[in-house]
């Protein structure tokens, strides 16, 4: 048994994710997380919402509400959701928790005292009309590397590249849209990754396993141009975590506030203490999933997020880990994800463009989105959703393979032997080569999850639903039945074991499908198959169980061109 950290990328606060945000980070994080617990390791499965920066303020302001009210609301919102999604984290914490305020600010004043920050005094974006500095995404304008002209202030959404605010062809004020701005001076911390750099480089260079989009990108960052940049850290805001070095203020930094993705990712941990909190637990409790001097060097630490975090996530957090001396744990394997595409264009919040988390669970359950996410995941390369794929998959793989054969099997059983298990005699040969057909897929399917392959691991269930409904087809127990009943007893006995050791294997991907058949095969036993033959013989002879009702009901064409008309325009 090992004990796993698994965090997902913070989604921020200003709104309800689409799903293409949901399968970049949160759902993938937490398939891994229910396979591990399947497996019986200690998981702690952590996210959080991010809070600060210009987001916040001005979704805020938009709402018309002080920035605290709302995001607690959102908080709330999102928290809502990710339950809607059975997502399992063992805590879902907030960014501006007092928890990430302190170790924020302990960073910092670590980071200071090893000579790792700087002060500059910069030249910044001051807008006459709206009375302040613009900061990042106060500012939009044209991408000076790819030309795209909704880019905004910290980072090219369409190209990825991260920007600052003054590198803008042709900036607007995103506040008022005004271009009466200038350049004032102000002063600004920046964390001096670049000595860090060679640090960094070699570490990322040790990860020989990790998904080649995840150290491409940090090579990117390291080395193209003039190699790794120092990072601004602070902003001028009134909302974010007030620069401090430790408990002390930090002289010239009065009304300063941490950029967003300097406070962000020490969320991870401070999500961990905030834990610890809602428990009761004391310090020790969170410590050592993240101290390695106090339990935590024996924790497999895996991060899950889209292309667009991989820089902050190789190079900045990695920076201030290393960079503050003290044994912090350090990630061990990144998982990042392409985009997934909505019918033909971009899934964007900004836009209103796709289906959004609320949304999807207004029209199906939580299931059948994650087995299409997830067995769609933007791995390899970007993919897209298109409400046929859609159909097809959920109308398929769920209803006419996984859902099919638990409705022949327990229909068939219930009308000739009852609502029991059944005794039998022999199930003969084709049982022996389903058996060893699964005995090698099972082991496969255990591997793919091992290495993180979302969809390898997908395709294989797939296929282990699959040969269950070959065998029930080739075996055919409603013929054998009128020659020889008690052979046709042993294969529906085999099928209903199979149906429990198919509701534990998919539990991962569709935990409310997976608890509703064990509870018609009424069990608790939520044993990961071993040996096949063994996990078949779990459910005895004379063991009660229930026909369940429809596991997964079909997408109907009028359904499937209703809901594509209805999320083809933008939404608010
Ligand atoms: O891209 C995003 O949605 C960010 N809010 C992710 C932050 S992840 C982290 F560093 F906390
Ligand atoms: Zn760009």
């Amino acid at each position: 048994m090992a004990r796993i950290l698994i965090t997902s990328a913070i989604p921020y606060i200003n709104g309800i994710k689409h799903l293409g945000n949901l399968v970049g980070s949160q759902l993938p994080a937490d398939l891994f997380a229910r396979y591990f617990r399947a497996r019986g390791h200690e998981v702690m499965f952590l996210c959080a919402t991010d809070e600060h920066g210009t987001p916040a303020e001005l979704a805020a302001a938009k709402a018309g509400k002080p920035v605290a009210e709302y995001c607690a609301e959102m908080w709330a919102v999102q928290k809502d959701l990710s339950d809607g999604f059975r997502l399992s984290f063992d805590h879902f914490g907030r960014s501006s928790s007092p928890q990430n305020h302190a170790l924020t600010q302990h960073f910092a004043g670590r980071l200071a005292e090893a000579g790792l920050i700087r002060e500059v005094s910069e030249r910044q974006v001051y807008s006459n009309a709206d009375g302040r500095f613009l900061p990042d995404r106060y500012i939009e304008g044209t991408c000076p590397n790819c030309g795209y002209e909704r880019a905004r202030g910290d980072q090219c959404e369409n190209c990825t590249k991260q920007l600052d605010p003054t590198d803008l062809i042709n900036p607007r004020s995103a506040i008022s849209g005004s271009t009466d701005l200038e350049v004032r001076e102000t002063k600004h911390l920046y964390l001096r990754q670049s000595a860090m750099k060679d640090k960094l480089d070699a570490w990322i260079d040790s990860k020989k396993d990790w998904p080649v989009l995840t150290t491409s990108i940090a090579k990117k960052w390291l080395h193209d141009g003039d190699g790794l940049q120092d990072r601004g850290i602070t902003r001028d805001l009134d909302w974010g975590v007030p620069v401090k070095k430790g408990d002390e203020d930090w002289p010239g930094m009065e009304g300063k506030v941490f950029y967003v993705w300097f406070d962000a990712p020490i969320e991870y941990i401070a999500c961990a203490a905030e834990w610890a909190e809602a428990h009761g637990k004391d310090d020790a409790a969170w410590r050592r999933w993240w101290r390695t001097d106090e339990g935590a060097e024996d924790v497999r630490y895996i991060q899950f997020m889209g292309k667009d975090n991989v820089p902050f996530h190789t190079l900045s957090f990695p920076a201030t880990i290393m960079g503050s001396g003290e044994p912090w744990k350090l990630v061990d394997y990144i998982k990042s994800f392409n985009y997934l595409n909505y019918d033909g264009g971009q899934f964007s919040t900004s836009q209103g463009r796709g289906v959004f988390m609320d949304q999807a669970l207004s029209i199906l359950p939580a299931d059948y989105w994650r087995w299409w996410l997830l067995s769609h995941a933007p791995e390899n390369s970007d993919s897209e959703f298109t409400w046929e794929n859609f159909q097809t998959s959920v109308n398929k793989d769920l209803a006419d393979v996984l859902g099919n054969f638990v409705s022949r099997v327990t229909k068939f059983c219930r009308s000739k032997f009852g609502e029991a298990v059944p005794e039998g005699g022999e199930t003969g040969e084709r049982a022996e080569a389903l058996i060893n057909e699964l005995e090698t897929r099972v082991r496969a399917y255990e591997g793919h999850m091992e290495a993180m392959e979302v969809r390898k691991a997908a395709a294989e269930l797939r296929a282990i639903w699959a040969a269950g409904n070959e065998y029930l087809q080739s075996a055919a127990p409603w013929t054998v039945f009128k020659e020889d009943p008690d052979k046709a007893a042993a294969q529906i006995r085999l099928a209903l074991n199979l149906i429990r050791v198919y509701a534990v294997l998919s539990a991962p991907f569709i935990p409310d499908a997976s608890a509703k058949l064990m509870a018609a095969m009424n069990t608790d036993d939520w044993t990961w198959p071993g040996p096949v033959a063994e996990a078949l013989q779990i459910l005895p002879s004379g063991h009660a169980f229930t026909v369940p009702e429809v596991t997964f009901k079909k997408i109907a064409d009028e359904e499937r061109e209703e809901w594509a008309k209805r999320f083809a325009g933008t939404r608010d």
